[in-house]
Formats: structure tokens, sequence, C-alpha cells
């Protein structure tokens, strides 16, 4: 092969590659914001080949579904579950992904011994405020350096902007916050930390999340932003939506999208957001697409989720990442919650790891911005 040729192989063989990446979402979105997904136990061990490509190649971070919960990592008194967490920060390293801590202080998915003693006596202010600093001592200072940002606090707030009665709050008082975000930044002053929640859009909690973190600010907390889990539905008002965007990034918030889903099965009643103790018996007339998803159905998800990209890309300066929550449609928490057994299809790749239509008019959308 003669020189010529050979460069003229190389740039075919480069350019190949760059419109390989740029065919795939990290590819279309760098340089806007990062794009991630939430991995399950399964595709963190034992991937199979195609979902583990799927993974390395379209998404330029990941974030811990569960094993990075209180529940999975302190599953008594002093012992700790570091498996399945370090595994995954491995692999993020492995493939050059950045890596994302959820979550530290939560009131769901808490280890059974938190709370109380082995007597059901409750803790004392000074025990919450201990067992708190050394789960989150312990957490974030093994993975020091690794994790890029924390959830530190999920979801404490009430949809009209109240403060979530959680045994956090009952036992330690309003001061946790605070606590919880000192501990952290002293475990990992690098990492970023951020205040994370549903519903996002409605105004009370809107508010009430710019006022938690300027209090926190205020005293000396360092509060990177916000995440905005954005277990979104058809219903979600999308005007209040990219509002609570705007109004983050005017309080100085990075705003990051930690947990995008779209469900497209009816509501057994009301909206629950994202709460999970909400719980609903099985009724086969609300779910209507066990045996696949109609085309008219498919339409409306990818018309919606073209809405959600448009929003995002203009507010890309202070939208630093869009994680869905979770891989494929088979994996989706959504298929059990708030009803088991039903068959749902909230996110960008199908049953058979397939892109939804969707996806490659957001490739396309991207590329074009
Ligand atoms: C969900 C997981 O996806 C499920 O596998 C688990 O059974 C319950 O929790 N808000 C959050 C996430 O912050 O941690 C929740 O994840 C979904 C709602």
């Amino acid at each position: 092969m003669n020189k010529l040729t050979s460069a003229l192989c190389c740039v075919t063989l480069s350019t190949l590659s760059l419109s390989a990446q740029t065919n795939t979402l990290r590819g279309a979105f760098a340089g806007k914001f990062s794009i991630g997904a939430a991995v399950n136990v399964t595709q963190v061990h034992s991937p199979s080949p195609a979902m583990e490509k799927l993974i390395r190649t379209q998404f330029d971070c990941l974030v811990a579904e569960n094993c990075m919960k209180g529940e999975v990592i302190s599953p008594a008194e002093g012992q700790w579950n570091f498996r399945d967490a370090d595994r995954l920060v491995e692999l993020c390293q492995k493939n050059k992904q950045d890596c994302y801590g959820h979550c530290l202080v939560w009131h769901s998915q808490p280890p059974t011994w938190f709370f109380h003693h082995s007597d059901g006596t409750r803790w004392t202010r000074d025990e919450a405020i201990h067992y708190m600093r050394n789960h989150i001592q312990n957490v974030v200072g093994r993975y020091k350096g690794r994790i890029k940002a924390w959830d530190v606090v999920n979801e404490a707030l009430n949809d009209n902007g109240t403060l979530r009665l959680t045994p956090w709050l009952e036992i330690i008082g309003e001061d946790y916050f605070e606590i919880a975000f000192k501990a952290a930044h002293a475990a990992d002053p690098e990492a970023q930390l951020f205040y994370n929640d549903f519903s996002m859009h409605l105004p009370a909690k809107r508010d009430a999340a710019i006022q938690l973190v300027k209090r926190l600010r205020a005293k000396g907390c360092r509060v990177d932003g916000v995440g905005m889990q954005s277990h979104v539905s058809f219903d979600t008002d999308l005007v209040e939506y990219e509002k609570t965007i705007q109004a983050l990034a005017d309080a100085g918030c990075k705003v990051m999208i930690t947990e995008l889903d779209l469900s497209v099965l009816p509501w057994p009643e009301g909206n629950q957001g994202a709460n999970i103790d909400a719980n609903f018996a099985y009724q086969e007339s609300l779910n209507p697409f066990k045996n696949g998803i109609s085309k008219d159905m498919q339409r409306k998800q990818d018309a919606f989720y073209e809405r959600l990209f448009d929003i995002y890309l203009r507010h890309a300066d202070a939208i630093t990442r869009v994680n869905f929550w979770g891989v494929s449609d088979a994996d989706s928490w959504k298929n059990d919650w708030p009803m088991p057994g039903r068959t749902d299809y909230p996110l960008a790749f199908d049953r058979k790891l397939q892109p939804k239509p969707f996806v490659k008019a957001l490739i396309k959308k991207a590329k074009m911005n």
C-alpha cells in the first residue's frame, strides 16, 4: 500500500469511526451535556454482549439504580456491602465513563437497622447524626475522586413545598440537610453535591428547592445544583418544567436530569410523581400494551421526548447531565411501579435493545444544534 492509499484509508476509517460516534446519544450530545443511564446489578456484573456494548457506546456516564442505596450498601450496623458499587465504579473507569452517586440520605430503601435500636426504641438526635455522618464518610470516602457528583439528599420535599416528614427530619430536625452536605464535602471535597427530587415542575416544589439550596449555601455548604428526577408522564406541564430549569439556572444551580423516563401506561389514580410508596394491585384494564406498543402511542412518546430534548438543548448551559432511569424498556422499574406486572415502554431502547424512533430524531436534533 503506497502512502497516499494508506493516508486515504486512515481518513476513511477515522471518518467512519467519527460518524459511528456521532450516531450514538453520547456522541451526538458531546459538548452539550452528558448522557447517562441507571444500571442494575445484572448490567453491572454480567450483561449480555449486546447490552454491554449498548451501555458502553450510548452513554458517557452511569449511575447505580439501587446498589449504592443504604439498604444494599449497609445491610447491618458495622457491615458494608460494596461489591456491586465497586464493580460499577471499576466499570466506569474501564469504559471512561463518569460515575454518579445515588443516593446518601433518603427515607426510602433505608437499611432495616436504621432509625431504631434492636429493642425498637428510636435513635436519639446524636445517634442519628452519628450514623448519618458515618454512612456518608464510609460511602463517599471509599469512592473519593471517582464519583463526579452525589445526590446527597433525595426527595426531602413534599409536592406543596413543605419539608417531608422523614425519620431524618423527625429525629434530627431541619439541620440534617446541612450536616449531610457538610459530611459529603468533607469526605470528597472534589465531588459535586446535589439535592435531588421528583415532580420538580410543580411551582411550590421548585421554589422550595431553590430556597433550600439558598439556605444551605448561606450556611457554608457546597451545593452545586439540583437533580430533577423527571419521571415524567404525558400530563407533565412542560412549560412549568422548563421554568424550573430556568429558575434553577438563575439561582446559580447546575441542573441534572437524573432519572428520566416516560411511562406510556395509565395511572391507577392521580399522578403519584415518583413516590415509591404508592402501590396498586394489578388491573388487566390498565395494562393495554402487553403485546406491544401501538403505533399511535409510540408516535406520542416520540413527540414528547422530542419536546423534552428541545428544552434540554435550549438550556444546555445549565444542564450538565441527562440521565435515563434504565437502559431498555425490559429493565425499567415502571413495569412494576406503581402497579406490578405491567408492560411499559418508558425508555430510549426497546426490548430488543433497538433505539426507539425518537432516539434517531434526538441525535439528528443534537447535530443540527
Ligand atoms: C427505584 C428503582 O428503580 C427500583 O428498582 C427500586 O425498587 C425502587 O427505587 N426515585 C429515586 C430512585 O430516587 O432511586 C427510585 O428508583 C425511583 C424514584
